[in-house]
């Protein structure tokens, strides 16, 4: 028997990249999804994206969306300067928000937007994708397990290649930048992974191609565990997080591992049982399918989306939610203070 499950009805604001290439198939194809709804003010990408989704009403803004009665959810994927008006706005007309990293640019318009969540009362979750990527979960067990002993240190690399980005991701005013694209990401990592804040900051921001397109990032914890972080828009295409513990080491290529790589505190100095090793963990990847199946190669999206859908569903909060993007945002402020005074600097938990 199969049991009828009721469509949750939602619009999807801002079909610019990201939605083409990820979210509208994603949406598209998800059970229990009805996409009723979309809104973009560019009339090609409107176009180009109201013929994948036939039967949804296109708005070219979304605050014509947000009058819909019919849509419940909405998921953001506006610029980012936009975020907050439009959380805001949504949170307002009682929509359930699944709202695209950064939360905000600025801590008191986040202020704003978690505010208006709570007296909503509704879901409200930040597109911090990454938490549900099989191998990061897999790492936290590892971690939490105590498999690397006392964890000394966290080192971590997310940089892209030099591409041609709207002009809002070239400057900081707009929502521009590595801290708010990239290193946002990296940064809820650190407090999903270890379980803690990150205490203070030192930062580096180096301006070459555009404003704020690489950064140098040294984060301490409040156990006192550091991590170094390197980010950039201008580099290579690559994802690395490595955590170093005095019985172990673990190693996440999110591009290229297909297990968390493990390495003893000693080297092993046979080649034979080296290959054999690595051969067994690639023989046994549960990990493999998901990815060659995931829209873009990427099965986190996929996730993120369907436990924001099944939380409105059943009316219950979503992990990661908007005090999480408050937190990561906090880091981002602290570490721009950081680089325009040359100090360390210390990070206040905006959610106490
Ligand atoms: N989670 C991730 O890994 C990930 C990856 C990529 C992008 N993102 C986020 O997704 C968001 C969008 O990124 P993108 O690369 O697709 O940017 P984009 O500029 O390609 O898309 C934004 C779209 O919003 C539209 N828009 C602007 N104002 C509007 C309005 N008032 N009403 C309706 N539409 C409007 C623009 O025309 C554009 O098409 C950003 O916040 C970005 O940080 C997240």
């Amino acid at each position: 028997m199969r049991l009828h499950m009721s469509s949750i009805k939602v619009g999807l604001i801002g079909c610019g990249r990201i939605v083409q290439q990820v979210h509208l198939n994603i949406l598209t194809h998800m059970s229990g999804v009805d996409l009723v709804a979309l809104a973009e003010v560019d009339p090609e990408r409107r176009k180009q994206a109201a013929l994948r989704a036939p039967g949804a009403r296109s708005f070219a803004d979304y605050r014509e969306l947000l009058e819909a009665p019919e849509v419940t959810a909405v998921i953001i994927c506006l610029p980012n300067a936009l975020h907050a008006e439009a959380a805001v706005a949504a949170f307002q007309k009682g929509k359930s928000v699944y709202l695209e990293k950064p939360l905000a640019t600025n801590l008191g318009d986040a202020n704003r937007v978690v505010e208006c969540w709570r007296q909503a009362d509704v879901v409200g979750m930040i597109g911090f994708n990454y938490r549900f990527h099989a191998l990061y979960q897999e790492a936290r067990l590892q971690i939490d397990s105590g498999r690397l002993g006392d964890t000394i240190c966290g080192r971590s690399v997310f940089s892209s290649m030099s591409r041609n980005l709207p002009a809002w991701k070239q400057n900081r005013q707009d929502g521009g930048g590595v801290l708010l694209d990239l290193a946002s990401h990296h940064i809820d990592l650190i407090h999903f992974l270890f379980g803690q804040r990150v205490n203070n900051v030192f930062a580096n921001i180096c301006s070459q191609d555009f404003e704020g397109d690489s950064a140098i990032l040294q984060l301490e914890l409040d156990d006192g565990l550091i991590v170094q972080s390197f980010f950039s828009m201008k580099a290579i295409d690559e994802d690395v997080f490595e955590i170093y513990g005095d019985k172990g080491k673990i190693r996440i290529d999110r591009y290229h591992s297909l297990n968390v790589e493990f390495s003893d505190p000693a080297i092993d100095f046979s080649l034979i049982r080296r290959m054999g090793r690595k051969l067994r963990r690639l023989a046994g990847s549960p990990y493999l399918l998901d990815k060659i199946r995931g829209t873009g190669r990427e099965p986190s999206y996929q996730l993120a989306l369907s436990h924001f859908i099944s939380s409105v569903r059943a009316n219950r909060s979503a992990q990661p939610d908007i005090l999480d993007g408050l937190r990561s945002l906090a880091v981002v402020e602290a570490a721009e203070r950081s680089a325009r005074t040359g100090r360390r600097v210390l990070v206040e938990d905006p959610a106490k």
